[in-house]
């Protein structure tokens, strides 16, 4: 049922990490929502009402949305909304900094994903114009806080196994992890700021700091105290390479050591000026890294 007097909102994403705070801040802020998952709960809460769909197949609620969120795949999202007939005032969508630092990365694959982000926002915002729209990107950095995240999650993970988290000494690029709840908080914030249409914002967090240090806070965060061990970065690379080769390490892009060496430092005073945005600082609980 939805309520008269409460304002609609469509989420895309809604069961992902950043997705799912923006929920509990529309549920907290009295909003009516239609989420859409490929496998949506099979139970609706009070003014949630779940629609099982993906892209390129969903079909909207034939409503007006005061706001539509894609909290998803934004390549998907941004061809879906190019299409659709969707009746919606504001669109609030998450894109990624990637957008930036791998535009002229080594790896020619990273270099198309920022060309497709660059892409995707150029299509939501000239599809927002065209219907009358006005949308808002937003640029998280490294995203943590859901205990789900594929990087501080996955590193706290490694180390309660075996004990130890092994960096190069030369890991000291720095780094700007943002939580969750901040970007929900941002992406609502969006909805009744003016100065946020028809822009695009990083959301740093609101700590800079290496990405050694940043990896001894997750493993402080955990119980089990792991040890971060620092090796001299050749040995590091040798190491690597032949777990490589033994086919033992898997998910670990091409660049990504090698980025752990750059800074990937965003401004945040945009966001602040138009949104209000003042993230927290990097302070991971085990609730925030480890999930159950
Ligand atoms: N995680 C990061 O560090 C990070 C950093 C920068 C930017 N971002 C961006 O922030 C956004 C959200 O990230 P996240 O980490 O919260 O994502 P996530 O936890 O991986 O969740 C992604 C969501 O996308 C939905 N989805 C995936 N494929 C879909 C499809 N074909 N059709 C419809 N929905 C689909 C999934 O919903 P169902 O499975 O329920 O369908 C899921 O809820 C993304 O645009 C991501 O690129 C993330």
């Amino acid at each position: 049922m939805t309520r008269t007097d409460a304002r609609r909102a469509l989420v895309f994403g809604a069961s992902g990490q950043i997705g799912a705070a923006l929920l509990a801040r529309l549920a907290a802020a009295g909003w009516d929502v239609d989420a859409v998952s490929r496998a949506p709960p099979s139970a609706n809460g009070p003014g949630l009402r779940w629609h099982a769909g993906g892209f390129p197949d969903v079909v909207a609620p034939d409503a007006h949305f005061d706001a539509v969120f894609s909290c998803g795949p934004l390549d998907a999202f941004s061809l879906w909304y190019a299409d659709a007939t969707l009746r919606a005032a504001r669109v609030i969508a998450f894109g990624s900094t990637s957008l930036e630092t791998k535009r002229a990365a080594g790896d020619p694959g990273e270099r198309a994903l920022a060309a497709t982000l660059a892409a995707s926002e150029a299509r939501v915002f000239a599809a927002a114009h065209a219907s009358g729209a006005t949308a808002t990107l937003l640029r998280p950095t490294l995203v943590y806080g859901a205990a789900r995240d594929a990087s501080l999650s996955r590193i706290a993970a490694l180390a309660r196994r075996t004990g130890v988290f092994v960096l190069p000494r030369d890991a000291r690029g720095l780094r700007q992890p943002v939580h969750v709840d901040d970007l929900a908080e941002a992406a609502l914030a969006a909805v009744s700021a003016p100065a946020a249409a028809g822009q695009a914002y990083a959301l740093p967090g609101g700590e800079t700091l290496p990405y050694d240090a940043m990896v001894r806070r997750v493993l402080a965060a955990l119980p089990e105290r792991p040890r971060l061990l620092r090796v001299p970065s050749p040995l590091f690379r040798i190491a690597l390479a032949a777990a490589h080769a033994g086919g033992r390490l898997h998910g670990l892009p091409a660049g990504a050591v090698a980025r752990m060496r750059e800074d990937l430092v965003f401004d945040a005073t945009p966001a602040a000026r138009d949104l209000g945005y003042a993230p927290r600082e990097f302070r991971p609980t085990r609730e925030m890294l480890v999930a159950g």
